[in-house]
């Protein structure tokens, strides 16, 4: 049987774990070689151990998605690793749980840099290879927060409403490229990012993801069902989706 992404080459940003990881663990089993890319290179590397262990292929780069630089060295190599791109996954992202009152300037850009600046930059830089090859599948992680308000996360509620409505814009440019951009939205799912909020919030953990379950599937979402979405976001199955924001939260928006 032919696997979906068979002989695709797929870039994971934030791939050393959380979703990020289930995803290229994911995307590698359906046949595609995965550039996993992050900031913490020694969880990049086991996760691209596991591909490797069960019969796929990956390689893992190191990335600070805040640093243009980074972002070019990045692409050249996966472009000289591999030839071409396929699929981009920008994952990556960071969370301040502040008011407007208790967040600086500085840290109000460090949100901005990681979850909207980046996938700009590696839009800017990954389309031209996905123009040569006459495809592309273009997925950005937003959140529940990019589609409706949260407490005590004025930064992080800003940038994911930039993620869903940059991609509706990077959707309508490069449609005629025939390269699709959509947006993922997850609610809670049960990655480290909750334990930061906790922490944030200084919050007992267990407390804090007990809430989370508040929705009404009653639970918290796993990484594994955000990445099957991510899946057919990525495969031909969404050939005639772009623009889209599709919400996987286990009802919590509704
Ligand atoms: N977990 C949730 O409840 C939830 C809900 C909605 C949206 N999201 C979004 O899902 C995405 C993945 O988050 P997650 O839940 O897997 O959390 P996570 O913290 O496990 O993953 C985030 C990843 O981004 C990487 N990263 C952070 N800054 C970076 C930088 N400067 N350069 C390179 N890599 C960097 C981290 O190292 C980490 O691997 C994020 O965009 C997040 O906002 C998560």
């Amino acid at each position: 049987m032919t696997r979906s992404l068979e002989n695709r080459v797929a870039i994971v940003t934030g791939g050393s774990g959380g979703i990020g990881g289930a995803t290229a663990k994911l995307l590698a089993q359906n046949g595609a070689t995965v550039a996993v890319a992050d900031i913490d290179f020694s969880g990049s590397e086991k996760v691209v151990k596991e591909i490797i262990a069960s019969g796929g292929q990956a390689k893992a780069y190191k990335v600070d998605l805040a640093n243009e630089e980074d972002i070019k060295k990045l692409v050249l190599g996966i472009v000289e690793d591999f030839e071409h791109i396929d699929i981009l996954f920008n994952n990556a992202g960071i969370i301040k749980r502040t008011t407007c009152l208790d967040i600086s300037a500085q840290e109000w850009d460090m949100v901005f840099d990681v979850n909207v600046r980046a996938i700009f930059l590696m839009c800017k830089y990954v389309i031209p290879h996905m123009r040569k090859v006459g495809a592309g599948s273009i997925i950005n992680t937003g959140s529940g927060w990019g589609l409706k308000g949260g407490g005590r996360a004025l930064s992080y509620c800003a940038s994911k409403g930039a993620v869903v409505n940059m991609t509706r814009a990077l959707a309508i440019d490069h449609g005629p490229d025939n390269i699709r951009v959509n947006s993922v939205n997850p609610g809670d799912t049960n990655t480290q990012m909750l334990v930061n909020e906790a922490n944030q919030l200084q919050q007992e953990v267990q407390t804090f993801l007990a809430e989370s379950a508040d929705r009404p599937l009653k639970r918290m979402g796993e990484p594994i069902e955000i990445a099957q979405a991510v899946l057919f976001l990525a495969s031909d199955d969404s050939s005639f989706m772009t623009g889209s924001a599709l919400v996987v939260d286990g009802g919590g928006i509704a």
